[in-house]
C-alpha cells in the first residue's frame, strides 16, 4: 500500500496542478467532461481523485470535501507528500450581494474567517491572499475570453445553517461577495507551505434573494468557465 492516510497513491499520480472541487461526483463530471487520457487515483473514503491532460498537459482534479478541516487534510497531504505546487479551489458559494444570480463566477482575491483553525497558524491574520500568479493570470484569461467574474473577499465559514442572525449583515456591510467553507485554510495552508492556492466560486445560493441553483445545476455549475481556468493555471507551469 503506497500513499498518505486520506489518500492511497503512487508518489507521482498526482500532477503538479490539483483542481478540488467540494463534491467528488463533481471531480469526476469535470474529470470526465474535460480531460483526456484519465485514470482515477484515488478512491479512499470515496473523495474521488483523477489525473488526466487537458491539451496535452497533466492535470488532476479531486473532492476536497466540505469545510476547512476536510480541505486541509487532503490539500496538506496533496501538498506536502504528492509534490503538488498549486491548487484552485472550483467550488460553490453563497452570493451575498443583491443583484447576483445564481451560476455567476466570484474570484477570491482575498479569504476572511472566523474559524479557529487559522488562528493555529504561526503569524496568521483572518485574511489571507490568494497567490498573486494564479489570481492574475485567471483574471486576465478571463477577461480575455469575455467570460465575467466578480473579484473581492469571501469569508469562509464553519457553519453553513449559521446561528448568529446578524452574521450575513455584517458580512454584506463589510463589503464580503460571498460566503463558502474552504477558501481560507486552503489559501493558509498554501502559504505556510510556499505553494500556491487560489479559489474560484460558483453562486449556488444568492443569500439576500433566496434564490438557489438545482442540484444538477450545482452539478454542472462552471460549464465552459472550467477551460478557462485549466488554460490560464497551467501555463503558469510552463512559464515556470
Ligand atoms: N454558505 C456557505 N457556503 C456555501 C453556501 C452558503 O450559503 N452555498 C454554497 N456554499
Amino acid at each position: 500500500m503506497t500513499g498518505t492516510p486520506h489518500i492511497e497513491a503512487a508518489k507521482g499520480d498526482f500532477a503538479a496542478t490539483v483542481l478540488m472541487p467540494g463534491d467528488p461526483l463533481r471531480a469526476q463530471a469535470l474529470a470526465e467532461n474535460h480531460l483526456d487520457d484519465l485514470r482515477v487515483v484515488n478512491r479512499v473514503r470515496n473523495m474521488l481523485g483523477f489525473t488526466g491532460t487537458f491539451k496535452g498537459r497533466r492535470v488532476s482534479i479531486m473532492g476536497s470535501g466540505m469545510g476547512m478541516p476536510s480541505i486541509s487534510i487532503y490539500a496538506h497531504e496533496l501538498f506536502d507528500y504528492y509534490g503538488v505546487s498549486q491548487i484552485i479551489r472550483v467550488g460553490t458559494c453563497g452570493g451575498l450581494v443583491g443583484d447576483m444570480q445564481v451560476g455567476e463566477l466570484v474570484l477570491a482575491d482575498c479569504a476572511d474567517t472566523d474559524s479557529a483553525m487559522i488562528r493555529q497558524y504561526p503569524g496568521s491574520a483572518s485574511t489571507i491572499a490568494a497567490d498573486p500568479v494564479l489570481l492574475q493570470r485567471v483574471h486576465s484569461e478571463a477577461r480575455a475570453r469575455g467570460l465575467g467574474i466578480r473579484t473581492g473577499k469571501v469569508f469562509a465559514t464553519d457553519w453553513f445553517y449559521h446561528p448568529d442572525a446578524g452574521f450575513i449583515d455584517r458580512l454584506q456591510a463589510s463589503g464580503v461577495l460571498a460566503i463558502d467553507m474552504e477558501s481560507a485554510a486552503l489559501y493558509a495552508l498554501a502559504r505556510q507551505q510556499g505553494k500556491r492556492a487560489l479559489t474560484l466560486l460558483s453562486v449556488s445560493d444568492v443569500i439576500p434573494t433566496g434564490e438557489r441553483a438545482t442540484h444538477e445545476a450545482r452539478q454542472n455549475a462552471f460549464g465552459t468557465a472550467i477551460e478557462v481556468v485549466l488554460d490560464a493555471v497551467l501555463q503558469i507551469e510552463v512559464d515556470a
